[in-house]
């Protein structure tokens, strides 16, 4: 996150030594992005982070494509993914190209005996259902419905949920996920203009630190497979960070819609970005206010990027037919816009009520095995009267 966090206790000068009540040393990480050139953390450990004890079993979890090459626009019925117990094995990866994946997910329980570290990308975590607590190296974090959870690559988590009925929409990056360029100053400060603020981020708060040895399982995500690797001593055993690579919350009911007097196109929706992809949130709105407008959108030929909408709640105004939980995917090459009746219907109404989270990619998807169990192989025919 492009803004200094510090927490817990640390040296006054970096690099040096730093003693524990004993006169032994803690035991210093910069934990980096991009090389030495990325965001980067420097930490504080009890024991040493590189305790490997045992590397048990390596199984593979990428997805199993049922469609490379597409141009059919889906919809996907993403609530008739069925709960399960675990949080990794509920995780079930339905679009996906090499920079990123898309993900739902049902889980009923918390992660209890495991911990869990994705080394390949980011993780954007949206809280469609569900609350509890995200813990981790660098701290914890209380989320809730609409939260968008970051976890940058490398962290390692637990995930505690309050109750069995969680639902989560997720993305992995390959790519850095950052908030948009263009609404931060040459400081990096959020400007006046940019629809949310350093207030609305909501940082770690409380560190859980265990100098405890023994035998601690983390399942690690590396190039499709997860590895399970048996670490000697406790992954929270940080004492204290500072620095700007950490996870963090953002609550999509903190998103200030920008509106206008004519329909305003899909960038001011934008929450964050990637070389790869973007984010966009849509939240409830005052619609357009010249006296001839049009609320819906118009038709537009997304030609060099994919659109996936993932319908959180309210009423969809341009869609027919899509409840909460919905995905729609509008492939590159061919336009596509409001359901027939749609334009009309949108005329004269003031405002929408609805919130959807959107991921434009730019290289196209593919659709998996899974996604095709909750697919609607009619919706490309939709538009038809
Ligand atoms: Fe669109």
């Amino acid at each position: 996150m492009p803004f200094y966090h510090k927490l817990g206790n640390i040296p006054p000068k970096r690099h040096t030594q730093f003693r524990k009540s004993d006169g032994s040393l803690y035991y210093e990480q910069l934990f980096g992005t991009i090389g030495f050139d990325g965001m980067s953390t420097n930490s504080y450990h009890e024991q040493r982070p590189t305790q490997v004890k045992e590397i048990k079993r390596q199984y593979s979890v990428a997805p199993k494509i049922a469609l490379k090459n597409n141009i059919k626009s889906y919809r996907f019925k993403g609530f008739q993914v069925k709960p399960e117990d675990d949080y990794l094995e509920s995780r079930k990866t339905v679009l996906v190209n090499s920079d990123c994946a898309i993900v739902l997910a049902a889980p009923k329980q918390s992660t209890k005996d495991y911990f869990y570290k994705n080394t390949d990308a980011d993780e954007l975590i949206f809280i469609h259902k569900g609350s509890g607590r995200l813990r981790t190296m660098l701290g914890n974090i209380n989320f809730k419905y609409g939260d968008y959870l970051l976890v940058p690559r490398g962290i390692i988590y637990k995930i505690d949920f309050d109750t069995q009925d969680n639902r989560l929409f997720i993305v992995e990056s390959h790519r850095p996920i950052y908030t948009p360029k263009r609404y931060r100053n040459w400081f990096g400060q959020l400007l006046e203009y940019s629809p949310f603020c350093e207030r609305d981020i909501r940082q770690p708060q409380e560190l859980e630190t265990y100098n405890e040895n023994g035998d601690f399982l983390i399942k690690v995500k590396k190039q499709g497979d997860i590895i399970e690797m048996v670490y000697a001593s406790h992954p929270f055993d940080v004492v204290g960070y500072d620095g700007y690579n950490y996870p963090y919350a953002f609550s999509i009911h903190d998103f200030e819609p920008i509106t206008g007097r004519v329909h305003q196109p899909p960038p001011v929706h934008q929450t964050f970005e990637t070389d790869a992809f973007v984010v966009c949130s849509f939240v409830p709105r005052l619609y357009d206010y010249h006296p001839q407008s049009i609320p819906a959108p118009y038709n537009h030929s997304n030609i060099d990027s994919d659109e996936v909408l993932y319908y959180v709640d309210g009423d969809f105004m341009s869609r027919n037919d899509i409840e909460a939980g919905h995905i729609s995917l509008h492939p590159a090459g061919i336009p596509h816009g409001p359901h027939p009746g749609a334009t009309e219907r949108s005329i004269g109404q003031v405002k929408t009520d609805e919130l959807a989270v959107m991921v434009d990619t730019f290289k196209p998807l593919m659709v998996t095995e899974e996604a095709m169990k909750i697919a609607d192989e009619g919706y490309y025919k939709s538009w038809l009267e």
